[in-house]
């Protein structure tokens, strides 16, 4: 007896002093378990090399103050072990500094080790070297696959471990990630599937993280084995010491929890009910491609679709993406990804917050938040309220009550009865009600406010506009076909990412043909696996093609001209993001497979150059000499400045440079006038850019209905346009002046029309109707008074420094149109303006409340909304 007394003392002590310094994270049935308490998390995944170290904390502070709890990241194998065995983590690779502000924000994370990550990514994340590894396969249960990654996953956990950054010693990771949606292909890989899924479950928690492992999309997760924790009976929050000192062995004890990515995932259940519902990718939009339109998704679905996930016994939902940024480099995957990865995520490209997103998912997340203490205890219990409503109740023993009441119809609006009392569903919407009584949001009312932007363009040299324009930019011509001396000469035509390892987007095909006597006029073809291609006869350009998102083959067909003698056959591929997903999706190969051929030559004949001799050279003659830094000495100003020609070099320098946008609003160039190609700022990639791809004409609606089912095509915007025109410039990349930008261009464009484009704030607008419930924050006000508020319309200047200078326009009654196009419709208040104009000018923030006493009623039995739109100075 004695013992065991002494022993719980020793315990309990043991508990308290390690209890400050480690959490213990675990799971059961209902949720990720930290210390001892089953947790409702909200996500949001933001990569950290899509920005730069200089943008994180902010990122960072803007997603607490979204109010999230984690911070999703996936880590890029191939961008910290470049060449095996080499291994980078500065600048934007520096995923210790990352996972640190994360966990000093106060927040934890969830770091998705994949190594395969699919994520738009190049080549899904994996190395290119690994496609050289003698009898590798990748993602099977194939030993030298094997090996690379669980040495590079067992490196990523030693470094986190050394820096004691997981939970269970101190730190902000709760959770990792193993694999990525095997599942969704794994059908393809045969009986080899079943032994390899097993592998990484088991190689994973062999690493002894002391945090839980999850797979994604991947229904076969295996179980646990050895001890499961049972956390509902255990009172004491228990850490990792003792439970070494119990011998129960967690880390093995809980294995892969299998979870859901999807648009929606309600539906989902996991694999074992020792397992929580879990959401690893809500995706937040979708991603933009070269040659697409714009994908957009509607706030009001998003937060239906977390609202159902939450209703229907979801606790950890994670948005893909809360920021996306920005592909720089060569980083996009693909084919033909962009460089911006926007998103439409609730933080844009740019860093800045996008209303009404942001605000309304805030508003959502409090909501939730109000519901979490009989969220957490119980399953809930539903109930049909008529077709296509719904209504779940999660009540405890203790008297905790939360409803979530929805309506999946997506045309008509609903009134419910619950309780006792009525409530009004618009169709495809969930209302909150974390008292079972009464609404504190409901999911398609959207009570944030909305900001628009405007751009500031400048002209890159405008900082010597008194100059001649053309004294402001050098040039260097790349050289049409061969002009290495290390160029290989191989029979036959060979695939470009076996002969180029993704050093370079380009590999030269060289060949010649000899014509005797009269010239001809053939027709060259040319098939190539992709992305794109330019063929060049006697050094001149005869045609380009490309692929697009959908088939990234290439087959080029052009009229050629050829002269007596030997004429020289030079065929620039190019990739654009080398495949990063699908089935073997390692083996789709690239470049001019063949065959190459000229029809109709002047005997009638077909001639197949397939299996000619050909000279290959990887990458460009201006690769090899560095000059996307600008420093070479062979740039040259002396003569006219080459326009519209392919395959040029610029430089822009007044003189040498270039002055960056004051202040400190983002900046962007738009590349307007420019045809496809790279650009480098200070020597910084900032990614390809694209802006001839022009998006399909028709499928974009500007205003896309929420109701209904969302999928990545429903809802595109800038039909008929560039693809990407504006390609974000890092502040933390420029200098106020001095600056060197460098422009390899391909297909030929004139750089004196491209131009920095600022984004900067324009008007503050809210559109609040009488059917609204009231802010989510004033719930505490009604919690402890009792006092109901009516709906409120609010607005806030984003900048510290800044309050509310004009009000442009105010309407009570029935508006029309959106921000910035606001108008007065058939029935307004004549007291709006004024009323707030007084509420709120000179104010930094200001709130209204909309009742028919203050504005009078201009349309008695109309339902009325109140619309404003600010200026913030
Ligand atoms: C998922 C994948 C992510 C990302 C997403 C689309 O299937 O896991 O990495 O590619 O699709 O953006």
């Amino acid at each position: 007896m004695r013992t065991i007394v002494a022993v719980s003392v020793v315990l309990v002590v043991l508990s308290f002093a390690l209890s400050v310094l480690s959490a213990n994270v675990t799971y059961d049935h209902r949720a990720v378990v930290i210390d001892g308490k089953r947790r409702v998390l909200i996500s949001g995944s933001i990569h950290y090399p899509r920005s730069t170290p200089e943008m994180w904390p902010d990122l960072i502070q803007k997603s607490k103050d979204g109010g999230l709890d984690v911070i999703e990241t996936y880590v890029f194998w191939n961008l910290h072990e470049p060449v095996q065995n080499q291994y980078d983590f500065e600048g934007r690779k520096d995923l210790v500094k990352f996972v640190k502000l994360v966990g000093e924000a106060g927040m934890y994370v969830h770091l998705r080790i994949g190594p395969y990550v699919c994520a738009e990514w190049n080549y899904g994340g994996f190395p290119i070297w690994l496609h050289f590894i003698p009898g590798i396969e990748l993602r099977t249960d194939n030993e030298p696959f094997k090996k690379e990654m669980q040495k590079f996953t067992a490196k990523i956990v030693d470094m986190m471990k050394q820096e004691k950054l997981y939970a269970s010693q101190g730190g902000p990771i709760i959770l990792s990630q193993i694999e990525n949606e095997y599942g969704n292909v794994n059908s393809a890989y045969g009986a080899a599937v079943k032994p390899y899924i097993k592998w990484p479950a088991s190689m994973a928690t062999s690493l002894d993280t002391g945090v839980p492992w999850v797979m994604c999309q991947q229904s076969d997760a295996p179980d646990p084995v050895g001890k499961i924790l049972q956390f509902q009976s255990i009172a004491v929050p228990l850490t990792s010491l003792m439970l070494t000192f119990l011998n129960i062995d967690t880390s093995r004890g809980t294995l892969q929890i299998n979870t859901c990515n999807g648009f929606y995932c309600d539906q989902f259940t996991p694999n074992s009910d020792k397992k929580p519902k879990m959401w690893t990718e809500n995706w937040t939009g979708w991603f933009l491609s070269f040659g697409g339109a714009v994908p957009y998704r509607p706030v009001e679905d998003l937060a239906f679709s977390v609202a159902r996930f939450f209703q229907r016994g979801g606790t950890f939902q994670n948005y893909y993406m809360y920021h996306g940024g920005t592909n720089f480099d060569r980083s996009s995957g693909g084919p033909f990804i962009a460089t911006s990865y926007d998103y439409d995520a609730p933080i844009d490209e740019y860093g800045i917050v996008r209303q009404r997103k942001w605000g309304h998912l805030k508003d959502l997340h409090k909501a939730i938040k109000l519901c979490e203490e009989a969220l957490i205890a119980t399953d809930p219990t539903s109930t049909s309220l008529g077709p296509n409503l719904e209504a779940h109740v999660y009540k405890t023993g203790s008297g905790a009550c939360a409803a979530f009441l929805s309506n999946v119809g997506t045309t008509s609006d609903a009134t419910v009865n619950f309780n006792g009392n009525s409530y009004q569903l618009p169709a495809w919407s969930v209302s909150i009600l974390p008292d079972c009584k009464n609404v504190v949001l409901n999911t398609a009312k959207v009570n944030s406010q909305v900001m628009t932007a405007n751009y500031r363009i400048q002209s890159v040299d405008d900082s010597v506009a008194v100059q001649a324009v053309q004294s402001t930019w050098s040039w260097i011509n790349e050289p049409v076909g061969i002009s290495n001396s290390n160029a290989i000469v191989k029979p036959g035509l060979l695939e470009q990412i076996s002969t180029t390892a993704d050093h370079s987007d380009y590999l030269w095909y060289s060949t010649s043909i000899g014509v005797q006597g009269k010239a001809g006029s053939p027709v060259l073809h040319v098939n190539s696996l992709g992305h794109g291609l330019h063929a060049f006869i006697n050094g001149k350009l005869a045609g380009s093609a490309f692929g697009n998102s959908g088939n990234a083959k290439v087959a080029l067909e052009k009229p050629i001209t050829l002269l007596p003698g030997k004429n020289t056959i030079d065929l620039l591929s190019l990739t654009v993001g080398l495949q990063n997903y699908g089935a073997f999706y390692d083996k789709t190969g690239a470049g001019i497979t063949g065959p190459v051929k000229l029809k109709g030559t002047k005997n009638g004949t077909d001639i197949d150059l397939s299996s000619n001799s050909w000279t290959y050279q990887i990458g460009l003659k201006g690769e090899d000499l560095g000059l996307s830094d600008g420093s070479s000495s062979q740039w040259v100003s002396n003569s006219a400045l080459p326009k519209n020609q392919p395959l040029t070099w610029y430089k822009c320098a007044a003189i040498t440079t270039f002055d960056a946008p004051a202040g400190s609003d983002p900046t962007a160039l738009d590349m307007t006038g420019l045809g496809k190609g790279e650009a480098w700022v200070n020597g910084q990639s900032i990614g390809r850019y694209w802006p001839t791809n022009i998006a399909p004409q028709s499928g974009c609606s500007d205003s896309c209905n929420f109701r209904g089912p969302f999928s990545s095509s429903k809802c595109l915007k800038n039909c008929g346009k560039p693809s990407q025109k504006l390609y974000h410039v890092p502040r933390a990349w420029t200098k106020p002046s001095g600056n060197t930008l460098v422009l390899f261009e391909e297909i030929g464009g004139d750089p004196t029309l491209i131009s920095f484009g600022t984004r900067e704030q324009g008007s503050l607008c809210s559109h609040v109707s009488e059917s609204h419930p009231p802010p989510v924050d004033m719930w505490d006000s009604y919690a402890k008074t009792g006092i109901k508020s009516g709906p409120v319309l609010q607005l806030e200047c984003p900048l510290p420094d800044q309050t509310i200078s004009s009000i442009n326009f105010a309407s009570f009654g029935t508006p029309r149109g959106a921000c910035g196009t606001y108008s007065h419709g058939r029935c307004s208040s004549p007291r709006a303006l004024a009323i707030v104009q007084k509420a709120c000018i000179g104010s930094k923030s200001c709130r209204i409340g909309l009742s028919a006493e203050k504005f009078g009623d201009p349309c008695k039995g109309v339902a009325k909304s109140l619309a404003v739109e600010a200026t913030c100075a």
